[in-house]
């Protein structure tokens, strides 16, 4: 059955990246969370999706300029009550030790390079021992190659938004073991292929009742959406037949 990735945590209702989105994603039930990762000033892996803070957060900058600690201090809960500080992935990471989530790490490497990046995320995801609950994704794919020569037994997935020809086929060349495509550049036949031939695919943002209903039909792997409780509703419908 098609799991259910909350993209940047239940992103619908909490703000995106934070640790309470990350909870209330788990506690729906989610089998999975989707987050970005960025790098400080000092290195740390920081989850937070734009390179700058602006937008999620009460701070202006960006992410490689500011030590963690100063990071720390910006709210990433902007419109809401209770402070929200820009998670680090250790502590995403600590958390996963009392759940079974499912996590899929997207580098956002594809604008700044962020020397050592693919490194340090392997680094924490080993010392948590967490290599079979992770999956690396970026839309730079000579970052998801290092990842996957750095660390062979984690699994590893292209994102793409534009229409590949038999995508399945790509990603056996680079050694990934599933696709992450944008909904509208992938057909249900497309998927079925990938399927087939055995490369998963974990399409995102999937929001609307009617594609995860198609998603679910056809048994897609995972879809990655922002409301994590309406797509866990309507798989259970489906757990439901006979
Ligand atoms: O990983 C799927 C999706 O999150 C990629 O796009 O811009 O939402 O990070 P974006
Ligand atoms: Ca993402």
């Amino acid at each position: 059955m098609t799991q259910i990735f909350a993209h940047r945590g239940y992103s619908a209702v909490f703000a995106e990246n934070t640790m309470k989105a990350f909870i209330e994603a788990e506690r729906a039930g989610s089998d999975g969370l989707e987050l970005d990762v960025q790098l400080t000033k000092d290195g740390e892996v920081v989850v937070i999706h734009d390179e700058k803070v602006d937008r999620t957060t009460t701070g202006s900058g960006f992410v490689k300029d500011f030590t963690f600690q100063e990071i720390r201090k910006f709210n990433a809960n902007k419109k809401g009550v209770k402070k929200e500080p820009i998670p680090s992935l250790i502590e995403v990471l600590e958390w996963m030790q009392s759940n079974h989530l499912v996590c899929n790490i997207e580098l956002k490497n594809n604008l700044l390079p962020y020397q050592g990046m693919e490194e340090k995320v392997i680094q924490l995801v080993r010392k948590y021992n967490l290599s079979n609950r992770i999956i690396i994704s970026s839309f730079n794919h000579y970052s998801i190659v290092l990842s996957y020569r750095t660390a062979p037994e984690i699994e590893t997935a292209p994102l793409f938004n534009e229409r590949i020809y038999m995508p399945w086929i790509y990603a056996q060349s680079i050694r990934a073991k599933g696709i992450h495509p944008k909904l509208v550049s992938i057909t249900d036949d497309i998927i079925k292929d990938a399927l087939v031939n055995g490369v998963a695919v974990r399409p995102y943002t999937v929001n609307k009742e009617s594609d995860i209903k198609r998603l679910i039909k056809i048994n897609c792997t995972a879809l990655i959406t922002d409301d994590p409780v309406t797509a866990l509703k309507i798989k259970k419908q489906f757990e439901k037949r006979p």
